[in-house]
């Protein structure tokens, strides 16, 4: 009897802790959101942008992306990439989704875009498409973007967080030049990574942050060769750079290579601790474990993933910033890939000028 009822005791007591267990994670995750709220955002930007207009803008986008990263969940490190192109050239702004035009080739044409993932750009478009037919044509195409990046992060298994939104698309994309001297080449050492992220408010710490996006996705064999051939970057770990080699026999390969090689597809603080061992893919990642002023950042990451994880958000939110256009600039786009039809006397203007160019 006696037996029978401390039984129904200790039962009661495991699950009442094991509540309190759910319930801690429930708010921390939702205190993690919250917390970023601090972040400071540009004016025309709001946490709750959509609420009146589209609130269920955000479950429409995490839903439909669970469905496809079950299919193909490389396509959640294409997603991030493509928001980090399109904040590092002309601002987060959606001018990278753009195709080219009568007025020129488009930014994916630009060499650094040419390894963005096209059918990454077709699952925006689809995201796109569908919160159209929910709200109407509300949303633009920088915040979905700006979303997408976010859940890519989440569904990876990395740190959820909050994104202020009221982004406006632009009306044009930047020139092919203009895409190739924003976007930082995997050849810039730290020095010139800290030196070009400082120019676009962004620090040290949110540099080396923002590399840990190397923790899921691919890189083609051109963007690191240069480290293996014609000599061997000292830098890095030889069995590394054997296996390396292995996978790209000559310097052109059209072949791929994880970034992370210790859980490619898991959004986690692994790629420091690659960085530790020396098996950073890139010289602008390695070089962030050789330089002084990054190493000890690079080396807290590998051992604190939460501090990484709170690092990361913050720099996330500060490039998902980047020279917005918020208000009256810009458009909301109906099709992400193109400028919505131009008025009657807008064409007749742009014909005038082109006219007057001629001349
Ligand atoms: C710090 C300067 C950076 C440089 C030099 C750089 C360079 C590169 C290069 C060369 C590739 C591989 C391209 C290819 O060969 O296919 C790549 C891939 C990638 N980058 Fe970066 N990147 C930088 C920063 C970032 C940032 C800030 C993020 C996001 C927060 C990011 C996210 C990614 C992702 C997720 C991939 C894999 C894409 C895929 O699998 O399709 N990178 N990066």
């Amino acid at each position: 009897m006696a037996k029978g009822y401390s039984t129904r005791v200790l039962t009661f007591l495991m699950l009442i802790s094991l509540m309190a267990v759910t319930l801690n994670l429930v708010s921390s995750t939702a205190e993690a959101k919250e917390r970023r709220r601090d972040v400071p955002i540009v004016k025309g930007l709001s946490w709750s942008f959509y609420q009146k207009a589209c609130p269920k803008v955000e479950n429409i986008i995490r839903k439909e992306l669970k469905k496809v990263f079950k299919r193909d969940i490389g396509l959640a490190a294409a997603i991030l990439r493509i928001h980090f192109h399109d904040c590092f050239v002309q601002g987060c702004e959606a001018s990278v989704l753009l195709a080219g035009s009568a007025s020129g080739p488009g930014e994916q044409s630009s060499i650094p875009n040419l390894t963005l993932r096209q059918q990454a750009f077709v699952v925006i478009d689809n995201l796109r498409a569908l919160v159209q037919k929910k709200c109407g044509q509300v949303v633009s195409c920088s915040d979905v973007l700006a979303l997408a990046a976010r859940d890519s992060v989440v569904l990876s298994g990395g740190p959820d967080y909050a994104v202020p939104l009221g982004r406006r698309d632009s009306l044009a994309f930047a020139s092919q030049e203009t895409t190739l001297n924003n976007l930082p080449p995997p050849f810039a050492n730290a020095s010139q990574l800290i030196a070009d992220f400082a120019n676009r408010n962004l620090n040290i710490t949110d540099l080396v942050a923002l590399s840990g996006g190397h923790t899921i996705g691919i890189a083609h064999c051109p963007s690191f060769t240069d480290r293996l051939y014609p000599n061997q970057d000292p830098t890095m770990n030889k069995s590394f750079a054997n296996k390396l080699k292995r996978t790209c026999p000559t310097a052109n390969s059209s072949n791929t290579q994880v970034l992370d090689i210790r859980s490619p597809d898991v959004f986690d603080n692994k790629y420091y601790v690659d960085l530790m061992n020396r098996q950073g893919l890139f010289t602008s990642d390695q070089d962030l474990f050789v330089d002084k002023r990054t190493r000890g950042i690079v080396e807290s990451y590998a051992i604190d993933q939460q501090r990484f994880f709170e690092d990361f958000t913050v720099a996330m939110i500060k490039m998902g910033q980047m020279s917005v256009l918020t208000g009256t600039q810009g458009e909301i786009r109906s099709n992400c890939s193109a400028r919505n039809t131009r008025s009657f006397m807008s064409v007749l203007e742009e014909g005038i000028e082109e006219a007057i160019t001629m001349i």
